[in-house]
């Protein structure tokens, strides 16, 4: 069974690993010995007493730092790295090409972004690899991927776009129900049941989307009935810009993981 290692294990290494199933082949390593070993014990996984000690015990290493950080790990673990080792980097912003630029010729590296659904098992990730990756390799890590969620192969310079619309749109579909909660709140409802609420119906909507194939603006046609209520919810949302709002969001987004390599 292959060894999968986690070199820093924070909020994103931390979902994968709950959303995985079987934990029995998974190391973790950070920068401090003891958060480790206690966030290792928390996960049911193995701590490794250092990033090189993880390097050289697993055949996957997932780069789980801050951007920022990897080329710092990367430099750490050299000595580790052999071409039988992949690295799996789910850095935002940093691209195969400046990944390899850190490591001795011929490291197969693959590039993932997932979001932070994996830890129930619903990311939608993307996956790329370069030309050293073996075909076994990739399929393996492709279906770690699975048990956490979707995943989808995209090309590379597709990346950016997709960070932003899976990676880091979580949080504003979070901003949305908060601020449709907030709304019930003025209105007299608890705020529990207003985000209960609010939560469930933008799952159930989500999911007919997914399900019925429809086009999502014909869907809310088909809720907004000719002189009814919904419309002159749908004509408030666009004075204030709703949906220039949400493609800035994107944009800006973009723009920063772009700014990263
Ligand atoms: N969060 C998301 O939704 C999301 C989505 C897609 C991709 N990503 C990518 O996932 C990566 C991690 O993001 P995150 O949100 O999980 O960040 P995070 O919570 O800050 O986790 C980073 C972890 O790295 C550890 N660390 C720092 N320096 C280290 C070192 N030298 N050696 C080993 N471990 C070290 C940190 O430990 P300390 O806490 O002790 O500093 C922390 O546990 C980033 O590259 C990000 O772009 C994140």
């Amino acid at each position: 069974m292959k060894k999968i290692g986690f070199i820093g294990a924070g909020k994103m290494a931390q979902a994968i690993i709950f959303g995985l199933s079987d934990k029995s082949a998974l190391m973790i390593s950070g920068r401090n010995q003891q958060k480790n070993q206690e966030t290792a014990l928390k996960l049911g996984v193995a701590a490794a007493a250092s990033n090189s000690e993880l390097a050289q015990a697993c055949d996957l290493i997932v780069l789980s730092v801050k951007p920022q950080t990897v080329s710092l790990v990367l430099s750490e673990i050299s000595a580790s790295l052999t071409t039988e080792k992949t690295l799996i980097s789910i850095a935002a912003g940093l691209d195969l090409q400046s990944l390899s630029d850190m490591t001795a010729p011929n490291q197969p590296i693959v590039r993932v972004m997932p979001n932070v659904n994996a830890a129930i098992q619903q990311s939608t990730s993307a996956i790329v690899r370069n030309e050293q990756v073996s075909d076994s390799n990739y399929q393996l890590i492709k279906s770690l991927f699975e048990q956490v969620g979707s995943i989808h192969e995209i090309a590379e310079k597709d990346f950016s776009c997709f960070s932003a619309l899976s990676g880091s749109s979580p949080a504003f579909i979070y901003m949305f129900i908060d601020a449709m909660a907030r709304a019930g709140v003025r209105y007299g409802l608890s705020k529990e049941l207003a985000t209960r609420i609010s939560a469930e119906t933008l799952a159930a909507s989500a999911q007919n989307v997914l399900k019925s194939g429809e086009h999502p603006q014909a869907l809310a046609d088909s809720v907004a009935s000719p002189a009814g209520t919904t419309i002159e919810g749908i004509v408030a949302l666009e004075n204030h810009n709703f949906n220039a709002a949400v493609i800035s969001a994107i944009e800006a987004t973009i723009k920063k993981e772009e700014s990263l390599s």
